[in-house]
């Protein structure tokens, strides 16, 4: 509770105490809470002090606010482990999360020298392109642009990439999926990308590159993922 003879500032100890009962699952992600005004008039406190306590639970993520409606409990973030090379379907389903694609680019193109040269492609090979909005129980999750040889993929329809493109690969052609690289930046999103995850322009993003080879060494992959930050927490485990 509130102490206002501890020299402990009071909007601090507002913020450890809603901190506390999200953490104690007393209130839970999606809950609506209080408004400063009763904040303001339970603990006897100004409306500028409450304020202060809920930007800073704003900022840190844990919680939202909704214009028009109120500020809100966080979604919990997903864990996502750096170990392991996993698609998205199969992360989302070994979360019990339904995984669904929206498709905002399928084309067969000339690559772009940067993806040719990491494909190891000559001249005059194409790659198909595909841009697509991943979602997790209709939440948008990532946005990736991918990259992929069509002397790997054949004729491959535009359904065959609205699921899962690792199942194609290793269930439809049979081929085994190796060994890749990753790298993760912190960015922050742009107009068009806010608009297609539905966060704010400038929130931030953890921006994944991927690049992947088949078992034979043949690269197969160049993928640019941008995860939401306030959805998504990467994991790894370390030894010494
Ligand atoms: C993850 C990776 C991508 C990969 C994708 C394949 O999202 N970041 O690099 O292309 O999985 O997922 P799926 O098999 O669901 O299409």
């Amino acid at each position: 509770m509130i102490d206002k003879n501890s020299p402990i500032p009071i909007y601090y100890q507002l913020e450890a105490e809603i901190k506390q009962l999200i953490e104690g699952k007393k209130l839970k992600p999606g809950d609506m809470i209080p408004s400063e005004r009763e904040y303001s008039e339970r603990f006897n406190i100004s409306r500028m002090t409450v304020r202060q306590a809920i930007n800073n639970l704003v900022k840190d993520g844990y919680l939202v606010r909704q214009r028009g409606k109120g500020t809100f409990v966080a979604e919990e973030k997903l864990e996502q482990k750096l170990q392991g090379l996993t698609s998205f379907t199969e992360d989302m389903q070994a979360r019990g999360l339904v995984p669904t694609t929206r498709l905002l680019e399928f084309s067969l193109m000339d690559p772009p020298a940067d993806v040719r040269n990491q494909l190891q492609l000559d001249r005059g090979e194409n790659v198909f392109k595909m841009e697509r909005v991943r979602l997790a129980d209709g939440i948008p999750m990532a946005l990736e642009s991918s990259y992929v040889p069509q002397q790997i993929l054949g004729d491959i329809k535009e359904e065959t990439v609205r699921h899962s493109l690792y199942q194609y690969i290793e269930h439809t052609l049979q081929l085994d999926i190796g060994q890749g690289t990753q790298v993760l930046e912190a960015s922050v999103a742009r107009k068009r990308e806010s608009e297609i995850l539905e966060i704010k322009e400038g929130a931030p993003v953890l921006l994944m590159k991927r690049y992947t080879r088949l078992k034979n060494g043949q690269p197969f992959e160049v993928v640019k993922s941008i995860y939401r930050a306030d959805r998504y927490k990467f994991i790894i485990n370390i030894h010494r």
